[in-house]
């Protein structure tokens, strides 16, 4: 009797993969006793006409499969429920309305069983006492899965304040300019919305965490505050998005698709400026940090970089670069935009060079670094010329390892890599420059298959590898 007790115990504490693999089937079987019991309520009235006499002894059946399959959904519901990741007041009332259809299915068998002809009062009051259960157990298991305010999510908003709910959010309107992106609804909502809140909603309130409000966001989980303002370090969101994919707190978890990096870094600059809850981008990244990423995020700079608005670049600087064997040129009239070019220098480039360029990082946009002696260990200092457009590094003694560091260039649109030792190392990092367009490979260790697949992977990417174009071989 002991041990039983003791069993018992540990197998609701700790239910079971397989206790909730059964129960993961309850939304499934759950349809049955639906199905049947509405098919005996339905066949109950029909009987009261002579006409389908012929279906009385049937009733019966259609009763005790409804009660049979009814108990399956309960117990499967019971394992379900073990998970934990319910909200507990519905839960509570979805689980006993559910016990109650049971109770009156398993009734309505016996007294259908007995055939009395007459219908009396009491039999008919049970039916619809079952029919009405069932409605209302079912609407309840709705609300769990899907959120409590899912089926009202699209009514007109006559209906939604009907039921007590605010009208519908108008959807934000698309942003054409920075100026107008605000920081929580347009750039930290959507995000949450694409990959967290199907998780972290109100139904399904996995850790306890809310993610579908500001309030909600900043009120945190079951082991409270997820975001600090102001405190990346001290923000559990923030870490959770950092870890490493396969760490069992990354977040999202069970695979779904993670944040870019772009997103990543949306959210460290956000938390940082101290959270807000709305504002303008300009407003809070005085110091231009994230300008030029926000740009990109928000499709701002589609074909039209020079949307952004750069400051002319310090003077010293681009005398300094000169003196050092570049050559700087300013790209257009009416903007700040600069091209460098040390292909012709006669000397080898340096880390002082890398870093002088780095001064103007944000206007540099053009870069030839061709036959310009390289090494791997610089190509992390031009990975931060964020705002490179066209870089040239053919000629140079750089492979696979090194050029993993230019993943951070997502403005690029041409890359060269003419004569250089590259190869398999261009599959993740092309995948991660979203706007390139041409790439230069000949001369490389990419060999021809590596060529086409990349090619055949990034249809909008032109692949330079050989003069007469990459016809795929089966
Ligand atoms: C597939 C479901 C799923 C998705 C999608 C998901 N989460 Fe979670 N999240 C969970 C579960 C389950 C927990 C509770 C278990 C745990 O703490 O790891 C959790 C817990 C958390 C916690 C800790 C709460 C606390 O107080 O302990 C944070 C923070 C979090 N998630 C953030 C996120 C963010 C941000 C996203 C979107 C990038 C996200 N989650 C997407 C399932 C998910």
């Amino acid at each position: 009797m002991e041990l039983t007790l003791i069993l018992t115990t540990n197998f609701l504490e700790e239910p079971s993969d397989f206790m909730i693999f059964l129960g993961r089937f309850h939304p499934l079987v759950v349809h049955l006793p639906i199905g049947f019991l509405i098919m005996a309520v339905f066949a109950q009235f029909a009987t009261s006409q002579p006409k389908f006499h012929p279906l009385k002894p049937f009733l019966k059946y259609f009763w005790g499969l409804g009660a049979f399959s009814a108990a399956l959904a309960v117990l499967f519901g019971y394992l379900l429920s073990l998970s934990g990741d319910y909200d507990e007041d519905i839960l509570f009332w979805h689980k006993w309305s559910g016990v109650a259809v049971l109770a009156c299915s398993i009734a309505c068998y016996f007294i259908s069983k007995k055939q009395q002809e007459n219908s009396t009062i009491p039999k008919w009051a049970l039916i619809l006492l079952t029919t009405g259960t069932i409605i209302y157990t079912g609407h309840l298991g709705g609300n769990l899965t899907h959120g409590q305010t899912y089926i009202l999510e699209y009514a007109p908003n006559p209906l939604r304040s009907m039921a007590g709910l605010p009208s519908k959010i108008e959807p934000r309107q698309k942003v054409t300019v920075l100026d107008s992106a605000d920081v929580y609804l347009d750039l930290i909502s959507p995000m949450m919305n694409r990959k967290c809140t199907s998780c972290h909603n109100r139904g399904k309130k996995k850790g306890d965490l809310l993610l579908t409000t500001y309030a909600n966001l900043m009120k945190g989980g079951e082991n409270g505050e997820v975001v600090i303002a102001g405190d990346v370090e001290a923000s559990e969101l923030f870490r959770r998005i950092t870890l490493p994919g396969e760490h069992d707190d990354f977040m999202p978890s069970e695979g779904k698709r993670p944040l870019s990096d772009q997103e990543v870094a949306i959210i460290e600059w956000w938390i940082s400026s101290g959270a807000p809850p709305e504002g303008f981008v300009p407003e809070f990244d005085t110091e231009k940090k994230i300008t030029a990423t926000v740009t990109n995020y928000l499709g701002l700079d589609k074909n039209n970089f020079i949307n952004i608005d750069v400051p002319p670049a310090d003077e010293s600087v681009i005398d300094s670069l000169s003196d050092k064997g570049f050559i700087i040129n300013r790209l257009m009239k009416d903007n700040y935009f600069l091209e460098a070019n040390f292909s012709l220098s006669e000397r080898a480039l340096s880390t002082p060079d890398l870093d002088l360029l780095l001064q103007i990082k944000e206007q540099l946009i053009w870069l030839d670094l061709s036959n310009s002696g390289i090494q791997e260990e610089h190509l992390e200092k031009i990975g931060q010329l964020e705002n490179l457009i066209k870089l040239d590094l053919s000629g140079n003694e750089i492979s696979d390892s090194g050029i993993t560091n230019l993943s951070k260039l997502t403005n690029l649109e041409s890359l060269n890599l003419y004569n250089t030792q590259v190869s398999d190392g261009l599959l993740a990092l092309v995948t991660r420059l979203g706007k390139l367009k041409t790439l230069f490979l000949w001369k490389t260790k990419v060999s021809d298959s590596l060529a086409v697949h990349l090619q055949k992977e990034n249809k909008h990417l032109k692949v330079m590898h050989v003069r007469e174009p990459i016809i795929e071989v089966n």
